[in-house]
């Protein structure tokens, strides 16, 4: 059952364990990346690790952590470097005593991986929703714009918080290598800034992401001759937060009896780094389901978008350069708020960023002014709903953006850059509540461009549609026997942004199912249907259709430069699959 790896992650194959065939092996769609076949490569083991008892990493010894020493430098000037991940959850006994999720319990449901390398994150995973005979999945990750980290000695760090306990004790098998593909005349090296800072708790045992509120902030002093600055944000809603999309505004809570459906605060959420407390830019994020989302069963075996690579953010800093270049320390602050009265979340968000810096040839200081700074410090935003004579309760939540920020700049060797940034970004939640708060229907889209050009020429694009529609009904009042229905996309045009590879993506993944939350073991079923389309700069093209029903693969179809042997048999479904071990409320997260 395994050989879809074999084809599509040769260098995977030798790290394999022993498989049995009753393993559920789960994946998200996604292009592979476009690496240079006939390159020479190298593959090196980053780290290998059973994860149990590793919940709680700020609490002491309970901590668990792997730490990789990179001490080779020969990956120089590479043309390509990617992360492959490789995890497999081993259950120890059956699950069946577990509790009732209730409100605010922890439960040990998917997690959320963070890696990072010399304190800089550079990819974030949840983890699959366990199965009683466990599961598999694997993910590569292109890290080419890290490539810089990985040419120096540095520890690595992957953080992964499992917790043992009753019916839930099982390890995370974790396997992680990199790939390194050398250059060649065909395949320049990669470009590279001439320095990443990390917008990181710095911390040298812990995945480096800050948990906010409150505000996330860190001084950076930037090299006098800096020219160009790009921020990279990597921000994930986990615990209350990890449905804000579903999430009533407070002043509507009162209106109807959420206890069983959802949490408060409100549905909009925008991620703002801020340099010197001014907004510098900010992310209307995409909404990720994680594997025990909403309706678990609709996530076997295809994932939704960005389980296993949350994605990233980028914008420009180069406005701020004249500001950075005086050699002082300037604060960097990340934080995420919502369109209440007083912008407040509940907890959590992790966040980290990272940016990328370019010097110029002269050590002479970069001079130069903002000509222009138009940023509100939040969003506009509105909140309106109606209650009608039956309960019914509909709900609609707006916001906007638009920043516009200029500068000139002028390096030590003489050069001229008029640089412009600008965001327009658009944003409406609508949620309707009937038959007693038996139905939700809810509707959002986060759609816009971010745009920044140094002397006319675009150095960031990011042209994005995020639309979600989600329909649920509870077949109890308990909300313990639901349905649900998702239809999501992720409509992104990245180009040509520095260090990466400018695309297209265009993915839709309709989902949903049936879910039953018993004592006596949690059961659904579900379905999920996929159309993701990738293009890139350099002509790399990969389609995929791929649906599942009842955790069979049901129609896979492959095409385009990047696709590699087809499947020839789906993987098979394991007798107990429909066994979620670890399940609650599908908008009542736990902690
Ligand atoms: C930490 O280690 C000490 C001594 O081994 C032990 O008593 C304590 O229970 C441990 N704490 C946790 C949280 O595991
Ligand atoms: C898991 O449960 C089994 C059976 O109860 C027990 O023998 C084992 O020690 C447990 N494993 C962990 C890691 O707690
Ligand atoms: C990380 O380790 C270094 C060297 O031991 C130490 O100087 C530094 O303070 C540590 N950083 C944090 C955030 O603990
Ligand atoms: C940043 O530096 C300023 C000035 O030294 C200091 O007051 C402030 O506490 C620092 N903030 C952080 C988050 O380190
Ligand atoms: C920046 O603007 C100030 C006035 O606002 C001016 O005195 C200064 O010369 C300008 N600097 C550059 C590098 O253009
Ligand atoms: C309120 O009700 C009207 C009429 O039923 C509807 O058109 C409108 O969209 C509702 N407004 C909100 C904010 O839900
Ligand atoms: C699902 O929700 C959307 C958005 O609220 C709504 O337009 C649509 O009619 C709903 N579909 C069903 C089948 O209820
Ligand atoms: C919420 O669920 C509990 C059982 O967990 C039930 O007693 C209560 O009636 C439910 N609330 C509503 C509003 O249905
Ligand atoms: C996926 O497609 C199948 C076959 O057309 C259909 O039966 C199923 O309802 C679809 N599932 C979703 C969630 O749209
Ligand atoms: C899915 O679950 C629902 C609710 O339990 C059930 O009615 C339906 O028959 C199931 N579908 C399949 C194909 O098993
Ligand atoms: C999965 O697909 C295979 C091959 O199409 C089929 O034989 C099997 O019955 C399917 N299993 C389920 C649970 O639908």
């Amino acid at each position: 059952m395994f050989y879809t790896l074999w084809f599509i992650f040769p260098l995977l194959f030798a790290a394999l364990p022993p498989l049995c065939t009753a393993v559920l092996v789960d994946f998200q769609v996604a292009q592979p990346p476009p690496v240079p076949q006939d390159a020479k490569q190298c593959t090196v083991q980053i780290l290998q690790r059973d994860f149990a008892f590793s919940f709680g990493l700020y609490r002491g010894n309970r901590s668990i952590h792997t730490a990789y020493r990179l001490r080779n430098t020969r990956f120089m000037g590479c043309s390509h470097s990617e992360l492959h991940g490789h995890q497999q959850w081993h259950p120890v006994r059956q699950a069946r005593d577990f509790h009732l999720p209730k409100r605010r319990k922890r439960v040990v449901d998917p997690v959320v991986c963070y890696s990072t390398l010399i304190n800089t994150a550079v990819w974030r995973s949840s983890t699959a929703e366990p199965t009683v005979s466990g599961i598999i999945w694997n993910y590569i990750k292109d890290v080419t714009r890290f490539s810089l980290l990985f040419a120096k000695p540095g520890t690595f760090i992957l953080q992964l918080d499992n917790l043992i306990e009753a019916g839930l004790n099982g390890t995370y098998s974790t396997t992680l290598h990199a790939t390194f593909y050398a250059s060649s005349e065909e395949h320049p090296p990669a470009k590279q800034a001439n320095m990443i800072i990390p917008l990181s708790t710095l911390a040298n045992d812990t995945g480096n992401d800050a948990s906010v509120p409150p505000s996330f902030s860190i001084n950076v002093t930037l090299p006098q001759n800096t020219v160009e600055v790009y921020a990279e944000l990597l921000p994930s809603g986990n615990g209350d937060e990890e449905t804000w999309y579903a999430n009533v505004p407070d002043e509507f809570l009162a209106t109807g009896d959420f206890s069983n459906m959802t949490l408060g605060q409100g549905p909009f959420r925008e991620v703002r780094l801020l340099v010197d407390s001014m907004v510098a830019g900010v992310a209307f994020p995409y909404p990720v389901i994680f594997t025990g989302g909403i309706l678990p069963p609709a996530w076997r075996p295809i994932t939704s978008y960005g389980a296993f690579d949350l994605p990233t953010y980028f914008l420009d800093l180069t406005p701020f350069v004249p500001l950075l270049t005086d050699g002082q320390p300037h604060l960097f602050t990340i934080d995420v708020a919502s369109a209440e009265p007083d912008r407040t979340i509940l907890q959590n968000w992790f966040v980290s960023g990272v940016l990328q810096v370019i010097t110029d040839a002269s050590s002479k200081r970069t001079t130069g002014n903002i000509t222009s700074y138009s940023a509100e410090p939040f969003a506009q935003t509105s909140t309106t709903g109606n209650i009608s004579e039956n309960g019914d309760i509909s709900i609609i939540v707006t916001a906007s953006r638009k920043i516009h920020i200029t500068a000139d700049i002028f390096s030590g060797s003489g050069e001229a850059n008029h640089v412009v940034f600008s965001q327009n970004l658009e944003y409406v939640n609508q949620q309707n509540y009937f038959d007693d708060m038996f139905v939700m229907n809810l509707f959002q889209l986060s759609s816009g461009n971010v745009l920044s050009t140094h002397n006319n020429i675009p150095a960031v694009i990011d042209t994005f549609s995020y639309p979600i529609t989600v329909n649920m009904t509870l077949f109890n009042a308990a909300g313990t026997f639901f349905s649900a229905f998702i239809d999501h996309s992720y409509d992104r045009t990245l180009l040509p942004s520095p260090f990466i590879l400018g695309s297209t993506i265009k993915e839709r993944q309709s989902a949903g199912g049936f879910f039953t939350i018993a004592s006596t073991g949690n059961t659904g079923n579900g379905t999920s249907n996929n159309t993701f389309s990738y293009i890139d700069l350099a002509g790399n093209t990969f389609d995929q259709r791929v649906d599942a029903a009842f955790n069979n693969i049901t129609l896979d179809e492959v095409s385009g430069s990047l696709s590699r042997a087809p499947d020839k048999e789906p993987p098979a479904s394991p007798s107990d699959a429909d066994t979620f071990a670890g399940a609650r409320l599908p908008f009542l997260p736990g902690k």
